[in-house]
């Protein structure tokens, strides 16, 4: 908090290491016009696609027009009695610390790798700082979509039928691994890396030779693959926010321009379209909604995501697809714009996030990190 001005202090993170950067660039650009100046101070650090912070009043300007020498090489120290970010500078051949500001809030707008999988959130916690959104757990059991799929079947919480795969496997004995991908379900079968997003090395494989593209393809992206039933299915997303008390919005359906909601129909194709509220029978809508809470609910999230859901055209069965712990934050981005469909504007929702993450610090701030002999009572 600025003493002098009773602002917060907002330290918003873009860019990144991830396939994702791009979308992150368009996230944080509506985030930041959304921060009131009135209420935020706020501090801008990108993050370069080789992992550099670099720091300027206007980072996000010379991060979209490419001009990173503008900036100052910056970092958060994970030493919780150090607080703030700070500066790199040259001095006499060495480069120095120089501290810049304290941090009350990070809001980490990175989407995918190092960014949505808990490995951000791991420093934040050790720097002892409050930030938006999931902690390490629940953004890493949302990040890979086998794990995650292990703790929905341990909630019943209904997933299609997968298996998990490795590139080991792959790269030994990719035969073997068609032959017990195809006893999963009869094609089409979806191939995914894990732990990624934007659909980027997704294929839908309708016979062997596909599915054996698809895994060496997907192989090339990361050490896990899944394998799974691929269904005629809607796409429907539902969107939520709180911490313990979690509120879910009306669901949205995504109609892909593509055969399906691949990285081209996410991006470059405008002809993909949003229906919100998506056309679902009221008790759909009802039980779509408590799924994402119960999904929230079975990783521990936090601040805010949004469930995506298959809803298979032939039998009628809804499915949880994944969960986006940051999701797409663009004003013309679905998580948002479910919010806005109940009421909640686009800069009263950041606002409500960074309340949210101040809560979720002043929890974390309870436990006691040394024992203690038991308290009794009196
Ligand atoms: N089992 C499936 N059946 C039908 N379509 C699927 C299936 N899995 C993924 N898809 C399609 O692929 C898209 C991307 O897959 P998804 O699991 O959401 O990965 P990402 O994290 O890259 O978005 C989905 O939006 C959907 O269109
Ligand atoms: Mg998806």
């Amino acid at each position: 908090m600025d003493n002098q001005t009773n602002k917060l202090r907002v330290a918003v993170l873009f860019g990144g290491v991830s396939g994702e950067h791009e979308i992150s660039l368009l996230s944080a650009r509506s985030i930041l016009s959304a921060l009131d100046p009135e209420r935020y101070e706020v501090i801008q650090i990108g993050i370069t696609h080789e992992g550099q912070w670099l720091y300027s009043e206007n980072a996000l300007d010379a991060f979209n027009e490419g001009k990173l020498h503008a900036c100052t090489p910056a970092t958060l120290l994970p030493d919780p009695t150090r607080n703030g970010i700070y500066l790199m500078k040259e001095e006499q051949s060495a480069e120095l610390l120089h501290w810049l500001s304290s941090v009350d809030v990070v809001f980490p707008v990175l989407h995918g790798t190092f960014g949505e999988d808990g490995t951000i959130q791991g420093l934040l916690e050790m720097a002892n700082v409050a930030y938006v959104g999931s902690g390490v757990v629940a953004s890493a059991v949302g990040m890979d979509k086998g794990i995650f799929k292990d703790v929905m079947r341990a909630h019943n919480i209904p997933v299609v039928d997968w298996q998990v795969f490795t590139r080991q496997e792959v790269e030994r004995n990719i035969e073997d691994v068609i032959a017990k991908a195809e006893r999963i379900a009869p094609y089409p079968l979806f191939v995914k890396p894990a732990n990624l997003g934007s659909s980027v090395g997704v294929s839908k494989c309708h016979n062997r030779d596909q599915l054996r593209l698809g895994l060496l393809d997907a192989s090339r992206y990361d050490r896990r693959i899944l394998v799974e039933r691929g269904l005629n299915a809607r796409e429907i997303e539902v969107s939520v926010l709180g911490n313990e008390e979690v509120d879910a919005s009306v669901p949205g359906e995504i109609i892909p321009a593509d055969e399906f909601y691949s990285y081209e129909a996410k991006y470059h194709d405008d002809r993909s379209q949003l229906l919100i509220p998506a056309p679902l029978e009221p008790e759909l809508t009802e039980y779509a909604r408590s799924l994402a809470i119960r999904t929230f609910k079975a990783i521990d999230g936090a601040g805010m995501a949004r469930v995506d859901m298959l809803l298979d055209k032939e039998q009628g069965e809804l499915f949880v697809n994944e969960i986006n712990t940051i999701p797409g934050f663009t004003r013309i981005s679905m998580y948002p714009k479910l919010w806005n469909a109940v009421g909640i504007s686009y800069p009263e929702l950041v606002n409500r996030l960074i309340e949210l993450a101040l809560t979720r610090k002043a929890e974390k701030a309870k436990n006691i990190y040394r024992y203690q002999r038991e308290s009794k009572g009196k």
